[in-house]
């Protein structure tokens, strides 16, 4: 196994994971922001293009976990982290994340569905905190580009830096 950067050749791959990973959020997120695919070839080219950098987690020439870091501003985003359905609990997820918050020295910030208890579970075990709500709606217009409804669905979470900071 190993934890690398994914490539162009990755993309369909990336799009595979992300879209297995997702249907977690079925039936759980508001249905008025669920769609299939949940994330489209274009908005997954768009986030790229805007700077998300995805490693994965590979395994027997497959990847099989995904998460994207973007540095913007003074922050760092960690983004889009999605491990197969039939990997998960297989501490997957949390290489990837000690992987990734060792390549920044900035603040580090995570947006997640506010239903997504899981994930908000997985990353306070990670030793991240929610931030409080009027600063995430803040967060989320400065740092993000996503409608107002996600911005009203979601949670942010921050790490000791960032407290520390703000
Ligand atoms: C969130 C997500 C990326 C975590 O990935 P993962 O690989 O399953 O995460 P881990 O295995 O590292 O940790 C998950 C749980 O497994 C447990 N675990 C970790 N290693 C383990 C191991 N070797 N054996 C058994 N359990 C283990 C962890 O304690 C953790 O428990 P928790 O649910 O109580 O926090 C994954 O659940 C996912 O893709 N979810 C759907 C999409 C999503 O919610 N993405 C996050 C939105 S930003």
């Amino acid at each position: 196994m190993m934890i690398r950067l994914c490539e162009n050749n990755d993309f369909e791959m990336i799009y595979e994971v992300i879209n297995d990973a997702a249907q977690a959020y079925k039936g759980v997120i508001p249905a008025d922001l669920w769609k299939e695919p949940y994330m489209s070839k274009d908005e997954l080219r768009r986030e790229i293009e805007e700077g998300v950098v995805f490693w994965g987690y590979e395994e027997g020439g497959e990847i099989v976990g995904v998460m994207g870091i973007q540095h913007i501003q003074d922050v760092t985003l960690l983004r889009h982290a999605y491990v197969r359905t039939a990997e998960r609990n297989r501490a997957i997820g949390s290489k990837l994340l000690s992987y990734l918050r060792e390549q920044t020295t900035r603040p580090v910030l995570i947006g997640t569905w506010a239903d997504a208890t899981w994930a908000i579970r997985f990353y306070e075990k990670h030793g991240f905190r929610l931030v409080i709500p009027e600063e995430k709606d803040r967060l989320l217009r400065k740092y993000w580009s996503i409608p107002e409804r996600q911005i009203e669905t979601s949670v942010v979470l921050a790490n000791q830096d960032w407290f520390s900071t703000h």
